[in-house]
């Protein structure tokens, strides 16, 4: 099975990492391409069913790695200093880092309410350290953090602090203003609370991609 760009780059990113949990594996390709390119030197890979565990074990046969049945973190009791949590909606992600006080760099690729997520991360102790959007069919907001303290704005909320050096952001914000732009004409601009909301972060949207299409000049 061809990889998809999104696992890929993930994949990329763990170079810094000696031993990576892949938390919801589903089919372990991620620790799979991992380990292949000696990108990590071990691989734990875990998920809250059974059946793509098995798909992750049959995937991952003789790579350094070991395998976890577990709902979260509960299972997992060998050590690991970075923890890739990919493909999950954004609810989900909190729910499994609720209480989550350990020390490591976590990797998180939500598939839905980027602002929600970020807003949880604030409120529990987590603090963002980097940032990458890419388009994959869709676009994927990639949010790296570690335990710390931040204060977002609104505006950071939405686009975070360091998605902005990503190669495919201008398209994002375009995409972004296109698709609120046809929501907000659905619902009725300025009719209802939800609609009002919508033009908010219209203008955060406008305003971010104003600023790439005409940087502050430094003399
Ligand atoms: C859509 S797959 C994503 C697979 C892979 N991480 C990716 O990004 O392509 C989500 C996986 O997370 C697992 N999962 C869902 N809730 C979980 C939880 N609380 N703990 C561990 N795994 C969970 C599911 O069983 C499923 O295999």
């Amino acid at each position: 099975m061809a990889l998809s760009k999104r696992l890929s780059f993930l994949a990329s990113l763990l170079k810094p990492y000696d031993s990576v949990l892949d938390l919801g594996t589903d089919h372990g390709l991620l620790l799979k391409e991992a380990l292949s390119k000696g990108y990590i030197q071990k691989g734990l890979a875990s998920d809250i069913k059974p059946l793509p565990l098995k798909a992750a074990q049959k995937n991952l046969a003789g790579m350094n790695v070991s395998f976890y049945l577990s709902d979260g973190f509960s299972q997992i009791k060998a050590d690991f200093d970075c923890v890739v949590i990919a493909g999950m909606g954004a609810k989900l992600i909190a729910q499994i880092l609720s209480g989550c006080t350990l020390d490591i760099t976590y990797i998180l690729n939500p598939m839905d309410d980027e602002d929600t997520l970020r807003w949880f991360l604030q409120n529990n102790g987590f603090k963002i350290i980097d940032e990458y959007v890419l388009w994959d069919k869709f676009y994927y907001q990639i949010i790296i953090v570690r335990r710390g303290v931040m204060k977002l704005t609104k505006k950071e909320l939405y686009l975070g602090r360091y998605l902005k050096k990503s190669s495919d952001y201008e398209n994002f914000l375009l995409h972004n203003i296109h698709n609120l732009k046809a929501i907000i004409q659905q619902i009725g601009q300025g009719q209802s609370l939800a609609a009002i909301e919508k033009l908010k972060i219209l203008k955060i949207y406008q305003d971010a991609l104003n600023e790439v299409k005409n940087p502050a000049k430094i003399d």
